[in-house]
Parts: C-alpha cells; structure tokens; sequence
C-alpha cells in the first residue's frame, strides 16, 4: 500500500504522534544538560573550606586545604602583630604595602588581613612554589637583617615576615597570595567566595 493511499485522518493521527514522542524525548535530553549547569552541591562545597577557629590558640598556625592548595590560618599574638610595624622590619620588604601583590582589598594593610589577630594566606612561596616553613619566634639565623619572625622558604632561600610580605634579597618577587574570606562567627570562618 503506497504513503497516498493512507486514510487522512490515520496521517494526521501518526503525525502528531511522531511529534509527541519527538517533544518528549528532547525534554528528557534537556533534563541532565540544564542539570549540569546549575552548581551541584560538590562543586560548591569543592568553592569553599570552612574552618573552626575555636581550638587555635594564640600564635599557632593551622593548615587547611582550599581547592587543591594548602592555607594558613595564624593566630596571631599582640609581640606578632608589633612586629609588622616595626621599622627594622618594614624597611627589609620588597612590597611593604602590598600594592603590587595579591589579596582581596579588605586585606591591603599592613596586617594583609580583615581582622589584625588572624592570618589567611595561600601557603606557597610566590617564587617556584615551594611550602615555606613558619617561624614565629624573633631572633634565629634565618635573614642578614633582623629577623623578627615569619616565614622561610628551604628551596632557594625567601623570607617572608608574619604577615607573608617578602624580604628584600629573596629570589621570591611578591608577598604570598591572601585568598578571599570572611568570618561567619567568632569561631567560624570560611574561605573562598560561594558560588551561586
Ligand atoms: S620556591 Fe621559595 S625560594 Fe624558590
């Protein structure tokens, strides 16, 4: 039997099915593309760490992991925070007041932070990479100038002070990344922004 053949109205029947059926199986297509759009819960865990400050005791650091790279937290004493004004240390730095290094700008102070207490900065050294080791003690053998505490990186030998601004003389050229953060509470922060 030839397609002319076919009454008129069984062709219109079978072509609104054909319709139907075609719509149908686009809106199942579409449902995991517009799926993968929105952020999953993953991701936005993945975009954020949070962190309880609660059991960080004054001039102890923590490590914790923010999408893929190691950050400090510092709690940092009042003798710390003197330090970052100390004029033995400030005249030692490449980028005394950050303006040429990277940090959200609630932090381009000299504390390089929001609030003076508390450090959050990317632990990796701005030269080739390396992790720095920290020294919150003044004294010690690390620097030619004064050394009032801070930071010190094995690899080729960069010195940072206790707010991560590097010392002239190092091979490392910026002072150390601070990431974007906020605290939720006393005891609470996060780090990175939310997404969404
Ligand atoms: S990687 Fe830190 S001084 Fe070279």
């Amino acid at each position: 039997m030839s397609t002319d053949s076919v009454n008129p109205n069984r062709r219109r029947f079978l072509n609104w099915t054909a319709g139907v059926v075609g719509a149908v199986g686009v809106g199942y297509a579409a449902v995991p593309f517009i799926r993968s759009m929105s952020p999953s819960a993953a991701v936005m865990a993945e975009a954020t760490t949070t962190v309880d400050l609660s059991k960080v005791d004054k001039g102890q650091r923590i490590t914790v992991m923010w999408q893929g790279k190691p950050v400090w937290v510092v709690r940092r004493t009042d003798e710390m925070l003197e330090t970052l004004e100390d004029p033995e240390v400030t005249g030692q730095l490449k980028d005394p007041d950050s303006q040429q290094s990277e940090q959200p700008e609630f932090a381009a102070n000299e504390f390089r932070s929001r609030e003076p207490e508390w450090l959050v900065m990317i632990a990796i050294c701005t030269h080739l990479g390396c992790i720095p080791s920290y020294h919150p003690e003044s004294g010690g053998n690390f620097w030619s100038g004064a050394w009032k505490g801070g930071f010190f990186c094995p690899c080729h030998g960069s010195g940072y002070d206790l707010a991560g601004r590097v010392m002239e003389g190092s091979p490392a050229p910026l002072n150390m990344a601070v990431p974007y953060y906020e605290f939720l509470s006393d005891s609470e922060l996060r780090i990175g922004e939310p997404v969404g």
